[in-house]
């Protein structure tokens, strides 16, 4: 028998209103992760893929259909469930949102201080934390003194502060130059192999869904059009969308940068 899914969504519907116009944003989504994977979810800009991320984190109620996080379904919560839910899920941004007052050590300990750790705690916690994503070295240094990379690892880090079980990356990568965008990609499957996270990226590149991901799903206009394998859907797209993505990777290939890893 199969292992339950750790994220399942069903016949989502999200619908926003301007000016008393109704749009529907995502229209019947179906998807099933499993806990542990890395999978990507592709699409043009505006398909619905910042949308969809901010339902699975609740930043967005849907309009109908269920999110199930393991037995949770995430639109029954509590106010309090919900504050330990979002403890739960951790989030990475493409213009890596950091706090230009604080620090690195302060930006990681933030999210720590909202869930009330001691002192002591938080000191082990974001020094454990920034030796894991390589920036121990710059604990003490402000987000205006860090290169992009070392931004978006500072970024994870505080994502991560919390041991969350998800990883939600919403176009995480894409501000860095390519050897960084791997450098952080390879962090990430370090990260999901070492604490068995289940990691969910949201891109615009078939290179970064090729690099990191196991399972991916292709969004188009709100509907997902295709899912599978990555191997599976690399080798035999079948979606326009899909078929469009590949033949511009095919174009503008960086896969000189991936080492061993080209399909
Ligand atoms: N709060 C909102 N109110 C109204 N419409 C919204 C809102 N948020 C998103 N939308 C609309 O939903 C559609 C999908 O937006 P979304 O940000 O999810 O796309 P995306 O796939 O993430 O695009 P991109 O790749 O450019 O980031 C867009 O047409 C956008 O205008
Ligand atoms: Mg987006």
């Amino acid at each position: 028998m199969l292992p339950p899914s750790f994220i399942e969504l069903k016949d989502v519907y999200k619908k926003f209103y301007i000016y008393n116009k109704e749009f529907e944003v995502l229209k019947g989504i179906n998807l099933e992760i499993q806990k542990g994977d890395i999978f990507g979810i592709v699409g043009f800009s505006g398909a619905g893929k910042s949308t969809l991320i901010r339902c699975i984190n609740r930043l967005e109620i849907i309009s109908s259909g269920t999110i199930r996080i393991g037995k949770y379904e995430i639109n029954k919560l509590s106010k309090k469930e919900l504050s330990l839910y979002r403890q739960k899920i951790g989030i990475i941004f493409q213009h890596f949102n950091l706090l230009d007052s604080r620090t690195v050590f302060g930006n990681v300990a933030f999210p720590l201080e909202v869930a009330k750790k001691s002192k002591k705690e938080i000191q082990e916690r974001v020094s454990e934390i920034l030796e894991l994503v390589d920036i121990a070295d710059k604990k003490d240094f402000y987000p205006g003194q860090l290169s992009g990379g070392q931004k978006q690892r500072a970024g994870i880090a505080r994502a991560l502060a919390n041991n969350p079980d998800i990883l939600l990356s919403d176009e995480a990568t894409s501000a860095l130059d390519p050897v960084s965008q791997l450098s952080v990609l390879d962090l990430l499957k370090d990260i999901n192999k070492k604490l068995g996270l289940t990691i969910i990226l949201i891109t615009h590149s078939l290179d970064v869904i090729r690099h990191a991901c196991n399972n991916m799903a292709v969004l188009e206009n709100g509907i997902i059009v295709e899912k599978g394998s990555v191997k599976e859907i690399f080798v035999n797209p079948k979606s326009d969308t899909a078929k469009v993505f590949i033949k511009i990777n095919t174009d503008l290939s960086i896969s000189k940068y991936v080492e061993g890893d080209v399909i």
